[in-house]
């Protein structure tokens, strides 16, 4: 069904508390977004105008002030603990630092059987298998130190890393901004492909347009807190 909201943030709000007499700082103020099953969802906006907060609190990564959180219908802006586990499993985080989902210290596969582990699945190598071959990745490359492999690679390992648990939404929160070209256009055909072969729902935050363009339904744009839509800085 094309149109069931899968996701949805409703009239956030976000200030961050200034520290040592540090000023408040609005990052969201009413701040809307939903997100429909199946749909590629562009977010962009001005560097910090609270995309990656918005980010964070539709992860549950974060309290917002005030506003509500749904998935699939249900609102889990309060839910804590062992009752946010099913809502962890189905909805993943591809960052912009993607080495930060790695342990320097393991190999490669033994950090890809964290999420398994965190959600009681099997440690299927299957799946493992699988999920390499989705992001166009060696099986070798599991023997691995997060150092030993390059900055595409280890974003293509988070997503295969994400992709594990079977999610129904990835959050990716400007993957490729910190990639060169050849390896942004490998990372961006793979997330168009998945399209096709998993049905998944994206909300894809990014600072280029064309990038929006070349994947994306339909683009939303946040506004930072305070500047009226259409304001001419
Ligand atoms: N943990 C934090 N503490 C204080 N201020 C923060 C924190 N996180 C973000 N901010 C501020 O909130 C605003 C929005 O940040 P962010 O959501 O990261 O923007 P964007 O992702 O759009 O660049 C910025 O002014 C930023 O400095
Ligand atoms: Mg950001």
């Amino acid at each position: 069904m094309r149109d069931e909201v899968i996701l949805e943030g409703r009239d956030i709000t976000k200030t961050f508390r200034g520290r040592l007499g540090g000023h408040p700082r609005k990052a969201l103020e009413g701040a809307n977004l939903r997100l429909c099953r199946g749909e590629y969802l562009g977010l962009m906006g001005p560097s910090g105008c609270g995309k990656t907060t918005l980010a964070r609190i539709l992860l549950r990564l974060l309290e917002p002030d005030s506003g509500q959180v749904f998935f699939r219908g249900e609102e889990v802006t309060r839910l804590r603990g062992r009752r946010l586990l099913p809502f962890r499993r189905r909805v993943q985080l591809i960052s912009q630092r993607p080495e930060t989902f790695f342990d320097p210290r393991l190999r490669l596969g033994k950090s890809l059987l964290e999420p398994l582990d965190i959600f009681g699945l099997p440690r299927d190598r299957e799946r493992i298998r699988a999920g390499l071959e989705r992001v166009k990745l060696p099986a070798e490359i599991l023997e691995r130190y997060p150092h030993q492999v390059s900055g595409g690679e280890i974003q293509r390992l988070s997503l295969c890393r994400a992709l594990l648990p079977e999610p129904e939404v990835l959050i990716l929160d400007e993957p490729t901004s910190m990639l060169d070209i050849s390896a942004q256009a490998q990372v961006l055909s793979i997330l168009r492909e998945l399209r096709g072969a998993c049905g998944l729902t994206c909300l894809f935050i990014t600072h280029h347009r064309e990038t929006a363009d070349f994947l994306c339904d339909r683009v939303q744009s946040l506004e930072a807190p305070g500047i009226p839509p259409g304001s001419v800085l």
